[in-house]
C-alpha cells in the first residue's frame, strides 16, 4: 500500500478527514513528551493521520523521544507525516529525507520552489525506494501566501500563470502523494482541485486560529484537514477533536 492508498484506507476506518498537527509550544522537554503523548492517546480515535513539525523534532530528537511519538501514532494505525517542508539541493534533500523515513515517518511534505533535477528528484526517489510518501506544497495558508505561491510567472511556452498553478501542474507530474492548499484561501482550493481531481488529494491547514472553515474548505474540494492549535492547545483536545471530525462529516 503506498502512502496515498495508506491514508485513504485511515481515513475511510476511522470515518475521520482530520489530521492531527501535533504542535505545543516550548515547554521542558519531559513535560513536551508527556503533553504530547497525553494529546495523541486522547485524540487518535478522531482524527485519520498525524502531522508532526519541528515543534516536537528540534527539542525531542529525531532518533529519541520523538520516536516514542511516531511508534505510538503507528501502534494505533495512524499514518505519519513530517512537516519538514524539504527546500535545498537535491543531494542534501535526499539524506534529510531519508534520516525521517527511517524514523517511521510515512510522508514529508517539500517546497515545488527547488525543482525536479538536483531539487526534489531524490526526494521522491528516496520516497518509492522506502515506500514512503511526498506532500507538495502548492498554496500556504498565511497572509503573505500571494507574495510567493500568488505570483505571476511566465511558462517556458511564455504564458503567464500563477505560480500555484504551475506547482499543482508539477505536483500531477511529479505524482506527488498529496498537495497544501490553506483552508484560508477556499477559492485557491477549489481551483486547485480542478486541477488535480482525485489524482492528488488536497491537505488544507488553517482550519480554526488562522480562520478557515471546515465547510468551505471541504466544499471546495479539501480532502483532508489539518489541524493544531485549535486542539492542541484546548482543554479538551479529545472533545474538540471529536466535534471538529463530526462537524467535517456533516458536510
Ligand atoms: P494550526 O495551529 O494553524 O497549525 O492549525 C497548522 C499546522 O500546519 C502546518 N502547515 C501549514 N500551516 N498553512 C498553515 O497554516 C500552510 O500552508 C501550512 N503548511 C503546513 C503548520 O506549520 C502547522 O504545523
Amino acid at each position: 500500500m503506498n502512502f496515498k492508498e495508506k491514508i485513504e484506507a485511515s481515513t475511510q476506518a476511522r470515518n475521520s478527514k482530520i489530521v492531527l498537527a501535533l504542535d505545543l509550544p516550548p515547554q521542558k522537554r519531559e513535560l513536551l513528551l508527556n503533553k504530547a503523548t497525553e494529546i495523541l492517546e486522547n485524540v487518535e480515535p478522531y482524527v485519520c493521520a498525524v502531522k508532526i513539525n519541528r515543534h516536537l523534532v528540534l527539542p525531542l530528537g529525531l532518533f529519541n523521544d520523538l520516536q516514542k511519538i511516531v511508534k505510538r501514532a503507528e501502534d494505533y494505525g495512524l499514518p505519519t507525516i513530517m512537516d519538514c517542508k524539504i527546500n535545498d539541493i537535491g543531494a542534501t534533500n535526499r539524506v534529510v529525507a531519508q534520516h525521517y523515513f527511517d524514523a517511521g515517518f510515512d510522508a514529508v511534505t517539500a517546497n515545488p520552489f527547488v525543482g525536479w533535477e538536483q531539487g526534489l528528484k531524490p526526494v521522491f526517489e528516496a520516497a518509492k525506494k522506502n515506500g514512503k510518501g511526498v506532500i507538495l506544497l502548492v498554496y500556504m495558508s498565511h497572509k503573505a501566501a500571494y507574495e510567493g505561491y500568488g505570483q505571476t510567472v511566465k511558462t517556458e511556452s511564455g504564458k503567464l500563470v500563477p505560480q500555484y498553478a504551475v506547482f499543482a501542474e508539477k505536483a500531477l507530474k511529479w505524482k506527488a502523494d498529496g498537495a497544501v492548499v490553506g483552508a484560508t484561501y477556499p477559492e485557491k482550493i477549489r481551483e486547485i482541485h480542478q486541477m488535480l481531481r482525485e489524482e492528488v488529494p488536497i491537505y488544507s491547514p488553517g482550519i480554526g486560529v488562522q480562520g478557515g472553515k471546515i465547510r468551505e474548505a471541504l466544499n471546495a474540494g479539501a480532502r483532508f484537514l489539518i489541524v493544531g492549535r485549535s486542539i492542541t492547545l484546548s482543554e479538551e483536545p479529545g472533545e474538540n477533536a471529536k466535534k471538529l471530525r463530526d462537524l467535517a462529516n456533516q458536510v
